[in-house]
């Protein structure tokens, strides 16, 4: 097929969008939990469970919030306004009806993704009586694509917010599938999650042909200039600096003693994943490189060459 060749999903959205086809999910009152331990390695650290291991469902449920918080943010504020754009041609990179009209069933994916999240947030609240601590203002996005948007010509600016939210669009994938396979976990918030991963399946493919097309037109002198800042902007976008702050804010809620919350605050800083190719969302990233066809530019291969295995 030619590289420029779009074919709309319009007819599986219909047939398959979890807003077209999925019941409301309602938490259940039972024993199992709200939150995958492996999401929150907190709970699993020696010194947690010698301390305070009646705190963990405490500890889980304000994850679930922190991660209901990102997804929202994500959702509405950074692929919602790049889909928005797209679809009504408001963007820089033009695309054909096909496109377009695909974008806005991401729009109205994400947003119904948003509310989902928040109609969640909600009935979690009302279950466990809990209130969430201060949730973050922002996630790691919402610095990484401004840092990088200004180290390039106002010009490219659209293409490069394209590429981030493609890259962007195809690691939340992985990390929403973690949930699906843990059976101590919730069936609402495993069906909540599986929900979502069928619909972020379709987007994933529909950024990387995207970027395929825009890349594909792009001159020489303007992927390069693209190339030059990915590196910047993985290393942002893989910081763990937000989960960190959440993670100590978290200690700070826990009514435990000064010593307790010294020794929890040293395993939490030891947790984070080194930004480099062993990076677990990494490989995510690469395969969206490649169905891209981004990685055949030498321009890029040699920006991420401290990232290809
Ligand atoms: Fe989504
Ligand atoms: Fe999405």
């Amino acid at each position: 097929m030619n590289a420029l060749e779009y074919r709309s999903f319009a007819e599986a959205w219909e047939a398959r969008a979890t807003i077209r086809t999925r019941p409301r999910r309602q938490v259940e009152d039972d024993q199992r939990l709200i939150y995958p331990l492996s999401r929150q390695p907190l709970v699993l650290g020696a010194t947690f469970q010698r301390e305070c291991p009646q705190l963990r469902d405490f500890v889980l449920v304000q994850s679930l919030y922190k991660f209901i918080n990102d997804v929202v943010i994500f959702e509405t504020e950074i692929v919602d306004r790049t889909a928005r754009r797209i679809a009504k041609d408001r963007f820089a990179v033009r695309f054909p009806f096909a496109c377009r009209y695909d974008a806005m069933t991401v729009v109205v994916d994400e947003d119904y993704h948003a509310l989902v999240a928040m109609d969640f947030l909600q009935q979690s609240i009302a279950l466990t009586g809990i209130e969430p601590i201060a949730l973050p203002q922002e996630i790691e996005l919402s610095r990484a694509i401004p840092a990088v948007l200004e180290q390039v010509p106002e010009a490219l600016r659209d293409a490069l917010e394209l590429i981030c939210v493609g890259i962007a669009e195809n690691t939340l994938t992985d990390d929403v599938a973690a949930f699906a396979r843990d059976d101590s976990v919730k069936p609402s918030v495993k069906g909540l999650m599986a929900d979502h991963l069928l619909d972020e399946g379709r987007h994933s493919s529909f950024w990387a042909r995207l970027t395929r097309i825009y890349w594909h037109t792009a001159p020489e002198a303007d992927r390069q200039m693209i190339a030059k800042v990915l590196p910047l902007f993985l290393r942002q976008y893989l910081t763990n600096d937000i989960q960190q702050a959440f993670d100590c804010a978290l200690i700070d809620a826990l009514p435990v003693s000064d010593t307790v919350r010294q020794a929890l605050r040293e395993e939490a800083l030891g947790l984070a994943y080194p930004i480099n190719r062993q990076h677990p969302l990494l490989s995510n990233i690469l395969r969206f490189f490649r169905s891209s066809s981004m990685l055949e530019s030498p321009c890029v291969q040699d920006a991420l060459r401290d990232y290809l295995p």
